[in-house]
């Protein structure tokens, strides 16, 4: 049973930081159709160009470390969803961590969080692996536990969900939680001295995470037997397809069935419904949207593939978004 999408769901107001072309955007939409993303902030005019493109919307271009309380506050968000820049973390890189300029966004979030009168109840992040070693994790995971947050992290690939595309990410779901806990000083100095050492065995690396699926508990239809597959799913059709939406279509994002290579074309061949993971074979069957992906004319090839590039898949965010981060 999917997770009844009506009146009871909380209205949901996300703030996008480092949207790029919008992958959290589609994403939650993906996931949760009460809500709404209504600010949205990256430097990289380009990308915008493709995010106003699909979302009618601006965002705006403003460097993240120059927000102050109220340029966010305002908003009144209850959600945050974040893909900050991945070089600082980067295997192939200089290792500089939070010492990078580039990962300045992430820390001034990490130190604004607190000062806000109405901190948000949803946050979620991506990054690359690597990540869960870095200091800025663990600046964050503190900021987040000291603010009582209830987190779960994860490295998943898109493999796990029976998508053809191994791409290993580290995912990060906090939700503020409702009970306040008075001794939350002591604990402070137990996850300083504990939490990191454990950390890799607190990182989940399956999918379905253990504990989410009782049997007594309708959401576990969040999953279904498909994931783990490893199918190709439309082989044949994606052999024929441009190497462009090939890339976008492992990423998962809503395309627009008006090309005749176009997979969502061929969806009424059987094997595509067997092979696909149910949920995603509905969302991209079913989809009317009108926030495919497209690019403007100017947005050159070589634009196209980097902003995807640097972009995430859409399907396994909003699993996690829908089966994790809002699941009550
Ligand atoms: C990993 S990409 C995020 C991609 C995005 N999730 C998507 O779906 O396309 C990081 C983005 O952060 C933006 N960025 C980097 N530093 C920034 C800063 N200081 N302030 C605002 N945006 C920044 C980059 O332009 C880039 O688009």
């Amino acid at each position: 049973m999917e997770i009844s999408k009506n009146s009871t769901q909380t209205f949901i107001r996300c703030i996008e930081f480092f949207s790029g072309i919008g992958g959290l955007h589609y994403a939650f939409k993906q996931a949760w159709s009460n809500g709404e993303v209504i600010a949205s902030f990256d430097i990289n005019i380009v990308a915008n160009s493709v995010y106003k493109h699909n979302f009618g919307k601006n965002p705006i271009t403003k460097c993240i470390e120059s927000l102050n309380v109220d340029d966010i506050e305002k908003y009144e968000a209850n959600c945050w969803l974040l893909s900050p820049p991945c070089q600082p973390y980067t295997r192939g890189g200089k290792g500089l961590d939070d010492q990078d300029q580039r990962a300045k966004g992430l820390m001034h979030l990490i130190e604004i969080l607190p000062k806000l009168s109405n901190p948000p109840e949803y946050i979620f992040l991506e990054n690359v692996l690597n990540f869960e070693k870095s200091r800025s994790r663990e600046k964050l995971i503190i900021q987040l536990y000291r603010m009582n947050y209830e987190i779960h992290e994860c490295l998943l690939t898109p493999l796990q969900f029976g998508i053809p595309n191994d791409r290993l990410r580290y995912y990060l779901m906090a939700r503020k939680k409702t009970i306040i806990y008075e001794n939350i000083g002591e604990n402070i100095e137990n996850l300083e001295e504990n939490y990191f050492k454990r950390s890799n065995t607190n990182i989940h690396r399956s999918w379905p995470f253990e504990y989410i699926v009782r049997p007594i508990d309708q959401r576990s239809s969040c999953f279904t037997k498909s994931y783990g597959s490893h199918h190709i799913f439309g082989s044949g059709s994606l052999i024929q397809t441009k190497k462009l939406e090939v890339f976008a279509r492992l990423h998962t994002f809503p395309l627009k069935p008006n090309n005749s290579d176009n997979f969502m074309n061929n969806l009424n061949n059987i094997q595509d419904q067997i092979l696909l993971p149910p949920r995603l074979y509905d969302s991209i069957k079913n989809s009317s949207s009108t926030n495919y992906l497209e690019f403007p004319d100017d947005v050159s090839i070589i634009q196209k593939h980097r902003l995807l590039g640097n972009s995430l898949n859409v399907f396994v965010v909003a699993e996690l978004l829908r089966c994790v981060l809002f699941n009550y």
